[in-house]
């Protein structure tokens, strides 16, 4: 492990309301944009199933498997990057069996990564309870959960309910006695994220959760614009890369066809 790599403990330490910096986290996929990511400072590095869609093209993550994510985990890690490298656990690979949990979660840390991030809150104790056991860090995720989206009827805001905030708080608290290091909270009113990032000593990362958790996510592909269909609101894009890209690589094309490609001082003479 790269020396200077932010570790879990110092994460764990993260909370803004201690004077903390928030932290900031976002998905990477492969060595170029880990480096991209890295070079930029964030602190966390997710390798998120979101490659389903973001990168493979499916319509939700529910197809990536653990292999899939073992082997962009090994394309992250070979950026040797400072930030912290957080493997996503696919769906189905945390919910057959506490032993069978350990084994993939293990599969990810061999690919590079320091911990593993999963969904689900009261479910999921056993198999948290097995990984701690395991010596394995995990990264919890509440609220909406994507690899739940079968259940929820889509990609909805949760708890907007007294009773669904009172329950998301209770499941975060329980998260953190089971040892999660930090909590994804996603897809939730900013109210009630605030709310459990009161109430939790751990840090909370939001995504599409209001400003008042410890730190936010977003997707890489989305802060950068490199692709341009509808985003949700909580996406602030920073960059068109998708509208630069499309138009250097007419302009090769243009000059390809014009014979303005290659010149004299970008050939080899002998
Ligand atoms: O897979 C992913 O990108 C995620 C983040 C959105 C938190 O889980």
């Amino acid at each position: 492990m790269k020396s200077d790599r932010l570790t879990v403990p110092c994460v764990r330490r993260r909370k803004v309301a201690d004077g903390a910096e928030p932290l900031v986290m976002v998905t990477a996929y492969d060595f170029p944009t880990a480096k991209i990511a890295d070079e930029s400072g964030a602190d966390i590095l997710l390798v998120g199933d979101s490659l389903a869609m973001v990168v493979l093209g499916h319509e939700d993550t529910l197809s990536v498997t653990v292999d899939d994510i073992a082997y962009h985990t090994r394309a992250v890690a070979r950026a040797q990057p400072s930030a912290l490298v957080v493997a996503d656990m696919p769906w189905l690979s945390y919910h057959v069996s506490p032993e069978e949990t350990v084994i993939n979660a293990a599969k990810l840390i061999r690919a590079g990564a320091t911990a593993v991030k999963l969904e689900g809150g009261l479910r999921r104790l056993r198999m948290l309870e097995a990984l701690a056991d395991a010596d394995i860090p995990v990264m919890g995720h509440i609220g909406l959960t994507p690899q739940s989206i079968n259940m929820l009827g889509g990609f909805k805001v949760q708890c907007k309910t007294e009773e669904a905030a009172e329950a998301l708080l209770a499941t975060a608290q329980t998260l953190e006695k089971a040892g999660c290091f930090s909590l994804v909270l996603e897809g939730v009113p900013a109210s009630v994220a605030a709310r459990v990032t009161e109430a939790t000593n751990t840090p909370t990362i939001g995504i599409g959760a209001g400003p008042g958790c410890d730190g936010q996510v977003l997707v890489f592909h989305d802060v950068l614009g490199m692709q341009d269909n509808l985003s949700p609101k909580f996406v602030r894009r920073y960059a068109s890369l998708k509208d630069e890209a499309v138009s250097a690589l007419r302009q090769f094309g243009e000059d390809v066809r014009s014979g303005e490609f290659p010149a004299p001082g970008e050939s080899y003479m002998c």
